[in-house]
């Protein structure tokens, strides 16, 4: 424990998560750490749910980095003690209280998410909970498998709650911790390639801050498996084979630009389909790392990941934890606010990846909506890299629900990334490059190279009848 709390004085603040949670008062807001199922605090928001569920009002406005695990997210919803939250989510009892309206829910891009903590737009943060895998002497939080927001979080709050987890080693030198400063102090950030260190090792937090240490053996239940099916294996082998053009054809370097992957089956999959296809030396500028990146970078196809979190399934958190000395000299984990800066990714010139519900004949995507009403998660990290990379890639299944829906549609029933944004769309049968198009020749090509076969007929129907009863040949209208 020593080595854990380096701080005297702090360890006479250990206490359980009750006597922890106690200093959480009703209607106040409550900022988590916690970036996917990575580095969120388990046992203190168990302790507020088991208020809530005996009866009490709480009424607490949560904010976090990103989604966290159903301990929080799950547990706070189904108990009833949060009424607010920002800025994503993907757990499937919150999802159904928000679209129920039983749970206020502000959908915000990750990267701007810190900006507006810290010049208070979302109200002040009355406590910050972060889980730890370490407290410094000075009363510095070492984070466990992600940053996200905390560094933000524990700037902001007025009072810190720390669960300090032993099941996950003392992670230092991990993370760099840097905090831009607010307009019109904010400086260029100094990163110009993904590997670059810009900060500290640790979270700064004044130790009178702290009011609770919890301590804790609960590991993160952990992000999804490596194993693709046969869909989303298609989909990466045309990703894949496009970069290769791309780059035989001049049009991309050798190596990659810094790659973004975004999160779920079809982000590992790439990152699967990458491994064998004998490329060496890749960067990733992204903002999750899945358990592939640790594959990857035992077989030297990535040389550097920098991400804001590590969704590593169980066994793949067990496999870092154990090469983490070796692994910390090629990963790097940021604050979101670096992760997903326009300013950075607009440097590096990343390749962003990420995935669509349903694209549009014009390119436009929708990432969060099923049917124009109903969220599905949220717009997460994916506007931050859409609107800046280098180059901006959605995937999607050509159809849904059993082959029932076509992905491929005339327009979403949500908006998330315009055509403007939208440079290439990938379903499992082809690579539609949108670049330099036409509004005609964008919906030809999405039609007749992304489309699931059976629904192209009904597509190439309503382009006719784009084509003859609109008076301009530009855009494509909602027909009726
Ligand atoms: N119409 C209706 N439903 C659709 C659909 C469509 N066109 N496309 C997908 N769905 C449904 C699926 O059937 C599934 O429903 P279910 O939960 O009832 O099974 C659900 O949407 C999720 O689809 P799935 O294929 O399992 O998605 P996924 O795990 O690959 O996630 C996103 C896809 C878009 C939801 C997810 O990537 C996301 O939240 N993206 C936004 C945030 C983001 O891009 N972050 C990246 C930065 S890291």
């Amino acid at each position: 424990m020593d080595k854990r709390i380096q701080n005297e004085e702090l360890k006479k603040k250990i206490c359980s998560a009750a006597e922890a949670a106690a200093f959480v008062t009703c209607g106040s807001t409550v900022g988590v750490s916690g970036f996917t199922s990575a580095g969120y605090p388990k046992l203190v928001p168990g302790a507020l749910a088991e208020r809530a569920e005996a009866g009490e009002d709480l009424r607490l406005t949560v904010i976090s980095g990103a989604s966290v695990g159903d301990e929080l997210d799950g547990r706070l919803a189904r108990s009833g003690a949060m009424a607010r939250r920002y800025p994503y989510q993907s757990n499937k009892d919150l999802r159904a209280a928000i679209n129920e309206g039983r749970i206020a829910y502000a959908d915000i891009h990750l990267g701007q998410l810190p900006g507006l903590v810290k010049n208070g737009v979302l109200g002040p943060v009355d406590t910050a909970i972060i889980e730890a895998s370490a407290i410094l002497a000075n009363g510095s939080i070492v984070p466990t498998m992600c940053v996200g927001s905390s560094d933000t979080l524990v700037q902001c709050a007025r009072q810190v709650i720390v669960e300090l987890n032993t099941a996950v080693p003392d992670l230092i030198g991990l993370h760099d911790i840097y905090t831009p400063l607010l307009p019109p102090d904010t400086k260029p950030i100094p990163i110009v390639k993904p590997s670059d260190r810009i900060g500290c090792a640790s979270i700064p937090c004044d130790p009178e801050k702290i009011c609770a240490i919890v301590l804790s053996e609960t590991p993160d239940a952990g992000g999804p498996g490596t194993s693709p099916d046969e869909v989303t294996t298609r989909i990466a082998e045309n990703l894949v084979a496009f970069l290769l053009a791309e780059q035989k054809a001049g049009r991309l370097s050798d190596p990659l630009p810094p790659l973004q992957s975004g999160v779920g089956g079809i982000g590992n999959a790439i990152l699967s389909v990458l491994a064998g296809s004998g490329m060496k030396g890749l960067n990733l500028y992204s903002e999750v790392l899945q358990s592939a990146v640790l594959d990857m970078i035992d077989s030297g196809t990535v040389a550097f990941a920098s991400g804001s979190a590590l969704s590593f399934t169980p066994a793949y958190q067990q496999k870092f934890y154990e090469g983490f000395e070796r692994y910390k000299k090629q990963i790097v984990l940021r604050p979101q606010e670096i992760s997903n800066s326009a300013e950075v990714i607009r440097r590096l010139g990343v390749i962003a990846i990420n995935t669509a519900i349903e694209a549009d004949l014009s390119g436009n995507v929708n990432s969060t909506h099923i049917g124009g009403d109903r969220l599905m998660n949220g717009i997460g990290g994916s506007g931050d890299y859409a609107r800046n990379a280098g180059l901006t890639i959605f995937v999607t299944p050509a159809t849904a629900k059993n082959g029932e829906l076509s992905c491929i549609v005339p327009s979403v029933s949500h908006v998330d990334h315009t055509e403007h944004d939208t440079d290439v769309i990938i379903t499992e049968y082809g690579a539609a490059d949108l670049r330099g198009k036409t509004a005609y020749e964008r919906a030809d090509l999405l039609i007749e190279t992304c489309a699931a076969p059976a629904f192209r007929p009904q597509l190439r129907a309503y382009m006719e009848r784009v084509k003859k009863e609109c008076r301009f040949h530009h855009g494509i209208p909602v027909l009726k």
